[in-house]
């Protein structure tokens, strides 16, 4: 689908004369690109009549490359500004802007700079994003590839003593060499009882016979996200740490039996959950067993005891259950699998059927 296309079906979405998204200090990176191909600062002021992008004189050129088909407008002072100016000459009534990304102080100026009625809503874009073509589950599929590439050179070079942050310098080397973008979140590398933390942040520890290693990592490459989480053991398996890794196993594998397109993010989270809870670990599975994966990192759907969605063919959603065990570490297995009609198709093939021991 292209770009004109996906902007046809936001149009169809909505119930106002125009839709806003401005991308500023990150706002909505992933939306505009989504419907432009423009990969910098600026806004989409999108009616029936035509799709205006809107930037500064640092993007011009770029804006020129990435979206040539536009109709493009330089703004030279503040945003909300440019933008009330222009959509009141244009004579639009009523626009639809996403709450989820404006922020409050944008909204009011806007409101109040604006001829016509600003109307919120949480988040038209997102919700198209969320099914994906079949080219962004290749583009998910591929970044998915690279980042396990990486991870297979990494644990190659894994030695005692080497720290948590030597491993996550390394590893977005690797990946950078290997031809990402960046790495799509911060990595979590945690070691012994720091896999505690589900988003722990890595530092100074270095890693010592008998730890297990937490990977949670993700490349962007061609702007599309991986996400996975693979545990081992370094130089021998730890005592008592198996049967926690056997019980996530077994959770991961429940979780993917039970994606299918109709189901709803609670059920899909219950199959994981009802494994652990059986096994004694219920309080120890504090997050939700996944969500979606594609221009960015989290997107919808969600799937948790609290979700609303449901899960439709052509979604791409982590399964990521976990055992967390404050002051003794930590086990996930985070697998990224594409929704199908009768089932899914796991996109992640690292090993996890036994706890790999490195270094
Ligand atoms: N990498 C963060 C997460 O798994 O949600
Ligand atoms: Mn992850
Ligand atoms: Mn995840």
């Amino acid at each position: 689908m292209g770009f004109a296309q996906r902007r046809r079906r936001l149009l169809d979405a909505i119930d106002t004369d125009a839709f806003l998204t401005v991308n500023r200090e990150g706002s909505d990176p992933a939306s505009l690109y989504y419907l432009t191909g423009f990969s910098g600062e600026g806004a989409l002021l999108l009616s029936e009549d035509e799709a205006l992008l809107l930037t500064d004189s640092r993007y011009t050129e770029q804006a020129g490359r990435e979206a040539p088909d536009l109709p493009m407008r330089e703004l030279k002072g503040p945003y909300i500004d440019g933008v009330s100016e222009i959509a009141s000459a244009k004579g639009l009534e009523r626009i639809t802007f996403s709450s989820a990304r404006m922020s409050h102080e944008n909204a009011l100026k806007l409101g109040a700079a604006f001829n016509g009625e600003i109307v919120p809503k949480s988040d038209p874009v997102a919700g198209l994003r969320m099914v994906k073509e079949p080219g962004e589950i290749e583009r998910i599929r591929k970044a998915t590839t690279l980042t396990e590439a990486a991870l297979t050179a990494l644990l190659e070079e894994i030695r005692i003593g080497m720290t948590e942050r030597d491993l996550v310098l390394r590893l977005e080397i690797l990946m950078r060499e290997m031809g990402a973008q960046r790495t799509a979140f911060e990595l979590i590398i945690a070691a012994g009882e720091n896999a505690a933390l589900p988003h722990y942040q890595p530092a100074d520890r270095a890693i010592a016979a008998g730890d297990l290693l937490l990977f949670d990592i993700g490349a962007k490459l061609d702007r599309y996200c991986s996400d996975m989480t693979r545990v081992v053991a370094v130089g021998r398996a730890p005592k008592g740490l198996e049967s926690v890794y056997a019980t996530v196993l077994a959770a991961n594998r429940a979780g993917i039996a039970a994606v299918r397109a109709g189901q709803s993010g609670v059920a899909a989270d219950a199959a994981a959950r009802d494994v652990i809870t059986t096994a004694g670990h219920g309080e120890h599975f504090g997050h939700g067993l996944g969500h979606g994966v594609g221009l960015e990192v989290h997107e919808g759907p969600g799937l948790s005891p609290r979700s609303t969605d449901t899960l439709a063919a052509g979604m791409t959603v982590t399964v990521e259950p976990g055992i967390y065990l404050p002051g003794t570490g930590g086990v996930r297995i985070e697998d990224l699998v594409a929704v199908t009609q009768d089932g899914c198709e796991v996109l992640t093939s690292f090993p996890k059927d036994e706890l790999l021991v490195v270094g």
